[in-house]
């Protein structure tokens, strides 16, 4: 097994820190004296025996998405995207970060309720680490599920240059979905200037997923001056044929935790000759399993799949949004004893299959309690007219938006419409929140998520969450440059 599919694939924590190297976190979390980074200087003055620690090193790599297809990325660690970094639900995670890159960075843990000062806004919660400079995070892994962590320093940029990769929490009890095998694919998108530029994906997929014409829709579109051309589709930082091949064996069931990393495009996860059973949305569980024929996931959002492997042979693993898998989102999924036949040509488009959208879903009632005063707030999303790349909540920019301000113990409602031309998917920091109704349509069991697709043209989606974290909080806008252009409001929880 080489280092890609070890750090991607059935992992043992321990060998993927020995092979990370530079990882170089011992099993109860002290930093050698000194490592390879020379570290010790900084080490906190208390490493207590239950802290893992890691080091995370930023900088500049050249990186090979595909053969003859090298650019200059960003990286953790060397590695697009950076290393999976896997603790166990409620463990203390302690992140060394030196960045080595020629600008400031910080590092955002998506999905995880840190403390505020640990949420890696710089501005907000901290100033961006400079050049050659360190910062040191340090939180309890909760909850449990495939979040992420990424740069939130001039996304635009930097998370389109690499700086991203996976954080996994195993629950400290049982998995409600059990698995033989798991492997994590982080989807990306790239702007090599190397390739055919595919449509951006404008219209959204949250209520509406049945109607893929929508998404198909936005090849008729312009292109909005801020909107590169994206050109290359990864699987876990490579373009076919650089993907790694999936291994399954005859009964087994694999377990896939798909992320999307990507800063525009949302990808149609399919496996040909197999059925995907939606078992968590942004990490948290649903009541059972959901089986579709695909998955449509918004930047930001995940998806943890199973698959049942029924029929042996070698299969695609793929995107159908037109012209992805042929820009590299795919990868072979071959069962044992199988290998070496290659499988017809993936199948574009999404016609007559049956695709997951939100009200499919039952979530598990994971969160905090619902108690206290409800607040009730909305949020028009708007923007982008004529090729503006100025973006709005409430016809504001950010910094000038209207907060969401609430104290501790309270529950806040935010009704979320859009009024623009392009699906938002809106995150909120700190805390995850119950998906209450999506274009109207109550769900009987609210999906647990920490990032929403709001449709485009008039999608509306009403989300609840208990304001349990205090502090100040981004809510915003997914794709880096709906945020960049003042798609931004700020939670604010008193107490
Ligand atoms: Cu993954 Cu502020 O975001
Ligand atoms: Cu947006």
């Amino acid at each position: 097994m080489d280092g890609a599919a070890l750090m991607h694939g059935a992992v043992d924590r321990r060998a993927f820190i020995q092979r990370a190297g530079w990882v170089g976190l011992g099993a109860f979390g002290v930093i050698g004296h000194g490592g390879p980074l020379g570290l010790g200087a900084i080490r906190p003055a208390e490493a207590a025996a239950d802290v893992r620690e890691i080091l995370l090193e930023t900088r500049q790599v050249k990186w090979e998405l595909s053969p003859g297809r090298t650019i200059t990325a960003m990286a953790y660690n060397g590695r697009v995207p950076g290393p999976e970094i896997r603790v166990k639900e409620g463990e203390r995670l302690r992140v060394v970060l030196k960045n080595s890159l020629g600008e400031p960075t910080t590092i955002h843990w998506h999905g995880v309720d840190v403390p505020n000062s640990m949420d890696g806004v710089p501005g907000i919660t901290q100033k961006p680490v400079p050049p050659g400079g360190t910062f040191v995070y340090e939180f309890e892994a909760r909850p449990a599920g495939t979040r992420w962590y990424h740069t939130h320093f001039q996304e635009h940029r930097q998370m389109d240059l690499g700086l991203v990769a996976p954080l996994i929490i195993e629950p400290a009890g049982t998995e409600p979905f059990p698995f033989d095998r798991e492997y994590t694919l982080v989807l990306d998108d790239w702007a090599t200037g190397a390739g055919r530029a595919l449509p951006a994906t404008r219209e959204g997929t949250a209520g509406g997923r049945g109607e893929m014409g929508g998404m198909m829709g936005g090849m008729m579109g312009g292109g909005h001056h801020s909107t590169p051309a994206y050109d290359t589709m990864t699987i876990n930082g490579k373009a076919y044929p650089a993907t790694e091949p999936l291994r399954v064996r005859k009964g087994e069931r694999a377990r896939l935790r798909l992320i999307n990393a990507s800063a525009d495009h949302t990808h149609v996860i399919r496996l040909a000759g197999h059925q995907l059973r939606v078992t968590h949305t942004d990490g948290n569980p649903l009541v059972e399993a959901v089986a579709v024929d695909a998955v449509p996931i918004a930047p930001s959002e995940r998806y943890d799949v199973l698959v049942n492997a029924d029929r042996p042979g070698s299969w695609w693993l793929y995107c159908a949004q037109p012209g992805h898998a042929a820009a590299g989102e795919q990868a072979l999924l071959v069962y044992d004893g199988r290998e070496g036949r290659r499988p017809d040509a993936v199948k574009e488009g999404t016609a007559g299959l049956h695709l997951w959208h939100y009200s499919l879903g039952q979530g598990r009632d994971v969160l905090a309690p619902a108690s206290g005063t409800v607040r009730s707030f909305s949020q028009t999303l708007s923007g982008g007219m004529m090729g503006s790349d100025a973006w709005t909540i409430n016809g504001k920019q950010y910094p000038s938006t209207d907060p969401i301000a609430v104290n501790r113990g309270e529950r806040a409602r935010v009704r979320l419409g859009n009024m623009s031309m392009e699906a938002h998917p809106m995150h909120l920091h700190g805390q995850s929140f119950a998906v209450l109704s999506v274009n109207g349509q109550r769900l009987a069991h609210p999906l647990v998520k920490d990032s929403v697709d709001v449709e485009a043209h008039m999608g509306a989606v009403d989300i609840e969450f208990t304001a349990h974290n205090p502090g100040d909080w981004f809510f915003h806008c997914h794709k880096p440059m709906h945020m960049e252009g003042g798609m931004i409001a700020l939670v604010k929880i008193a107490g």
